[in-house]
């Protein structure tokens, strides 16, 4: 045989070789030391002198593509081997493994049921700082230093004389100073103080609301209040107004609601005090205004039946996985 020859019968060898085992079975019968290609090569010292250079080179082209032609084929079978062994593996009949969803925390779904409510009302959403000053958290609030009221907040202080907010209300400030009536907000947000029992942590959710308008008055408050929360509870719950005290409202009242736990206080609230507007910079022979302020962990509470507050806030996976 020729060259030309063993390298096509060569080529068709090696790719007709089913499996790595037939694959070896060709290299051997090539390029082993009884090889046809080895036989050729041996054959080499019976060319005529001048002819040998270059059919030693053209015997040397045609190996290397040989043994190209059987690394490549090795690869191929070795690799549909590797893919029978992965399938033949997987067992379809196996149960599916399931991945759990996560969900939002309740705190959450009960921030954004409360935003939905009043959007839907007519209320725009505002933020504000949670490091406060002593200014906007008590003093704009009708509660001057050393009054007694500033003994309900029990206040982290930063030392520097700022303060994390005991509460939502300075953002009714804030809004005040630099908005004109008519002002109708909510402000959702975290709040601060050093309590800890069942029905208390140190960081909670507020959220403040405040009208301000010509001729607003208790009952208006009132009938927002009542709306609130049975469109909160979705169900027309007992709620109950009790004469209570805050310096920067009067009159003032806290709000209970009825659930299996009995009366629970979500909210304080009340019509604004007139100091209060002024020094905003609203003038209290113009408008009138309600405002009130509600737990946002409380209202969860009650909602999802939780007996104790502080589980909100333990991160404990099988409680939060239950309101997916
Ligand atoms: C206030 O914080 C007033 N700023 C509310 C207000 C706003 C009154 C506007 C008038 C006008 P109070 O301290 O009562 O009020 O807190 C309001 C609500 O926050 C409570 O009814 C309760 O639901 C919740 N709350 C108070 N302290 C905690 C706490 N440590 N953990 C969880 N929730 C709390
Ligand atoms: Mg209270």
């Amino acid at each position: 045989m020729n060259i030309a020859e063993v390298k096509h019968q060569a080529l068709a060898d090696v790719s007709n070789a089913a499996n790595p085992a037939e694959l070896e079975q060709a290299r051997v019968s090539l390029l082993g030391r009884k090889g046809t290609l080895t036989e050729l090569l041996r054959s080499l010292k019976d060319t005529p002198k001048e002819h040998r250079p270059r059919v030693g080179r053209e015997i040397n082209i045609a190996k290397t593509e040989i043994e190209e032609a059987i690394s490549l084929r090795r690869e191929a079978l070795e690799k549909a081997a590797r893919d029978a062994a992965a399938h033949a593996s997987i067992d379809v009949t196996l149960p599916g493994r399931s991945r759990h969803r996560g969900s939002l925390h309740p705190v959450t779904q009960t921030f954004s049921t409360i935003e939905e409510i009043f959007v839907r009302a007519g209320y725009e959403v505002v933020y504000g700082p949670e490091i406060e000053d002593d200014y906007h958290n008590f003093e704009a609030l009708n509660i001057p230093k050393h009054h007694p009221a500033r003994a309900m907040h029990d206040t982290f202080y930063l030392g520097d004389g700022r303060l994390l907010r005991t509460h939502t209300s300075p953002v009714q400030v804030r809004t005040m100073e630099t908005q004109s009536p008519p002002i109708r907000i909510i402000c959702p947000g975290r709040v601060y103080r050093r309590d800890f029992d069942r029905t208390h942590t140190p960081m909670f959710h507020q959220v403040e609301g405040l009208v301000v308008d010509r001729g607003i008055s208790f009952a208006d408050l009132k009938g927002t209040v009542i709306s609130f929360v049975h469109a909160f509870f979705e169900r027309e719950v007992e709620v109950r107004f009790r004469p209570s005290y805050f310096p920067f409202t009067e009159p003032s009242a806290e709000v209970d609601v009825m659930s299996e736990q009995g009366w629970s206080e979500v909210m304080g609230c009340g019509v604004v005090h007139p100091k209060v507007l002024s020094m905003s910079g609203i003038d209290p022979k113009q408008f009138s205004g309600f405002a009130f302020g509600f737990g946002v962990d409380r209202l969860a509470m009650v909602k999802f039946g939780v007996s104790d507050l502080r589980i909100l806030f333990d991160n404990d996976i099988r409680f939060l996985r239950q309101f997916g």
